[in-house]
């Protein structure tokens, strides 16, 4: 569905791996250091990295122009991704380019396995900020739509911001029975129950104090008239995105509370309820992750044993065999959650 991607880009924007050759500007690494790579590119100097707001960078993207027409004005460039955000070769390959080698990169120490560090290039402060975006209470009833890789660990920051609920909602069993066991989430099945009126139940009838759209543009229905819509038009090119998620979560968050958005979305939404969102009060927080703020304090949660992100992985296999592993991704085929690709492996 991602708009500006041709044939020959080189995908994947979860790297890890040995540095083997260094530029001659990189002062903090050296050949043989083991480093994981974030995804969003940064110079680390502008106005944007300078305020911590790395996915903002105002010039990494090579391509900033086709961005403005888009979106008035450019993100950060992210590796293996679209052209419009910089057509930046991604990690699936032997070997990566990292541009602003000394800012991205973080070195890993030895006693932690790749399994462990490898998701602080993506999905794990990704979670996180979705987290912290949603604004949590101590108390709070959290609600996260999606138990994929940035949904379960969502879920599981949710907690460490003080959630006294998580309610975690999708309709893939093995990723439901993740966030339950996992996360310690209670648990929508939204293809079998009416997910508002559930969480109404569950809320005295005032729906969850902070809502987390997990899923982004890739939402299913469950034969729901707006999402058959969606659906409809999308096939036919007259709509660019499936946010029956987002509509849902507007609709149930309770009056006041804030709704965070780390499910990406491309261009121009359909029929969002936007009367709702105003009368209601909502705050909405979202964007891309600005990953170059949480490398050091999550690896220092992995190191002190708090959180072992590689619970995520389902499958490992050779770079290979991915065409083959994206299509069992993609029907949720084999309880496959997450994928790790050896790039070196035989
Ligand atoms: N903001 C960022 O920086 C950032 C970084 C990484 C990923 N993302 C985005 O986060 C989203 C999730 O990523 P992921 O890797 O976990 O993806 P994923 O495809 O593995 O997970 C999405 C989950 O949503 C579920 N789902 C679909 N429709 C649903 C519905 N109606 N109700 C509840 N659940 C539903 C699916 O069953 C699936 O388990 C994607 O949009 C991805 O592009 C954003
Ligand atoms: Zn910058």
């Amino acid at each position: 569905m991602m708009p500006t991607m041709e044939e020959g880009d080189i995908p994947g924007h979860e790297p890890m791996g040995e540095v083997v050759e260094v530029g001659a500007g990189i002062k903090k690494l050296k050949l043989g250091d083991r480093v994981v790579v974030p995804f969003t590119i940064a110079c680390g100097c502008c106005r944007f990295c300078r305020m911590g707001l790395t996915s903002l960078c105002d010039v990494s993207n090579p391509n900033a122009e086709l961005a403005k027409k888009a979106m008035g004005q450019s993100p950060s460039a992210l590796f293996g991704y679209s052209h419009m955000l910089g057509g930046i070769p991604g990690g699936q390959a032997q070997y990566l380019r990292v541009p602003y080698g000394d800012v991205g990169p973080i070195k890993i120490p030895d006693e932690l396995s790749d399994e462990q560090v490898l998701f602080l290039s993506d999905v794990f402060p990704t979670g996180y900020q979705a987290a912290e975006n949603a604004q949590i209470q101590a108390g709070d009833t959290v609600a996260v739509w999606g138990c994929g890789p940035v949904g379960l660990f969502a879920i599981k920051s949710a907690w460490m911001f003080g959630a006294s609920r998580v309610i975690a909602i999708d309709g893939v069993p093995e990723r439901l029975e993740k966030a339950r066991t996992w996360g310690k989430a209670e648990i929508i099945d939204n293809t079998k129950e009416h997910v508002q009126q559930r969480l109404m139940d569950m809320t005295g009838g005032q729906g969850p104090d902070s809502c987390i759209d997990a899923v982004g543009t890739e939402a299913h229905g469950s034969g729901t008239l707006d999402a058959v819509i969606d659906r409809a038009k999308v096939a036919v090119k007259l709509g660019t995105d499936r946010p029956h998620v987002l509509r849902e979560v507007i609709m149930c968050c309770r009056k006041g509370g804030t709704i965070s958005v780390p499910g990406v979305y491309l261009g121009f939404l359909d029929k969002i309820p936007f009367g709702a969102l105003m009368n209601k009060g909502l705050t909405v927080k979202t964007g891309q992750t600005h990953m170059h703020r949480y490398l050091h304090p999550l690896l220092e949660k992995i190191h002190a044993g708090e959180i072992d992100p590689s619970f995520v992985i389902t499958h490992v296999v050779s770079l290979e065999e991915a065409p083959k592993m994206y299509k069992t991704f993609r029907d949720k085929e084999d309880g496959c959650i997450k994928v790790v690709l050896k790039p070196h492996a035989a």
